[in-house]
């Protein structure tokens, strides 16, 4: 059984306890789905621990909507990170990681102000913050991330590399339902009709269009287009479908 861990004290004795061996870490903000179970899956593959957090981390919200309608199924959660024989969770409140009523933080002034920093002030400084905050509670020796969110891998690598953080940031590839949809949480709040329709995102961003066109294309299917953009080898998107935000990724 997983051992869950709410209190920060507790978890400081056991990592004394653990010092010495290897440690992945999977920092989730929870509702598990087969795309975090890839990131848990390479982190019990390549350590001899693995550290999982579930922690909704407000900070990263822009749009208390999008915070409040966050799911929260913890209990299913547990038994999928117990399946999996993940050694411990580390679930903390808002008041002990934010002791410090978000007075320190951490934020980079030039990726994050683009692609989805445009559309969502704040969000990868709240990112950035709650990372750095939990690496330096777990010490992992590896921690992974996917690459559906890759601005957001993007800019960890960087902070690791700007502080001079020991640890190993191993990227995983995006898990997509069968339909080419890329797994989300946010992804079970889509309407039917919406979620029928959702497969087309990223059957688009594959297309080898320009952005612009895949820009008109998503507009023509009743998609709300924050950005369609290409990144150096990848084009990126986020759109609305409904009151639910997508984003996804591409190499070309
Ligand atoms: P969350 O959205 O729960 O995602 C946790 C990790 O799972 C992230 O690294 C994300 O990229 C990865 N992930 C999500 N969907 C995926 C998919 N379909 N395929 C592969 N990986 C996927 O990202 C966050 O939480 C938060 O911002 C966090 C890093 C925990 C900081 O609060």
């Amino acid at each position: 059984m997983t051992q869950v861990i709410t209190h920060l004290n507790d978890w400081r004795l056991i990592r004394q306890q653990i010092a010495g061996r290897s440690i992945g870490f999977v920092p989730t903000m929870g509702a598990l789905h087969q795309g975090h179970v890839a990131l848990f899956e390479r982190s019990l593959a390549g350590n001899d621990l693995t550290v999982g957090s579930i922690f909704v981390n407000p900070t990263q919200f822009n749009n208390p909507d999008d915070l409040k309608n966050y799911p929260h199924p913890y209990e299913k959660d547990l038994e999928i990170l117990t399946r999996l024989k993940v050694d411990y969770l580390l679930y903390p409140t808002f008041d002990q990681i934010y002791f410090d009523g978000y007075a320190y933080k951490i934020s980079e002034s030039e990726f994050s102000n683009q692609l989805c920093g445009k559309y969502r002030p704040g969000h990868f400084e709240g990112v950035l913050t709650v990372v750095m905050k939990l690496f330096n509670l777990v010490k992992p020796t590896r921690a992974y991330f996917g690459e559906k969110d890759y601005q957001q891998l993007s800019l960890i690598r960087g902070m690791v590399d700007a502080f001079f953080i020991d640890i190993e940031i191993v990227p995983v590839p995006t898990v997509r339902d069968d339909d080419g949809l890329a797994l989300s949480s946010r992804n079970q709040r889509l309407s039917r009709e919406e979620r029928q329709k959702a497969p087309i995102f990223q059957r688009l961003l594959s297309s080898g269009l320009p952005p612009e066109n895949i820009k008109t294309e998503l507009t023509r299917n009743g998609f709300l287009v924050d950005y369609i953009e290409q990144h150096g080898n990848r084009i990126l998107g986020a759109v609305f479908l409904g009151n639910v935000r997508l984003i996804d990724n591409v190499e070309i």
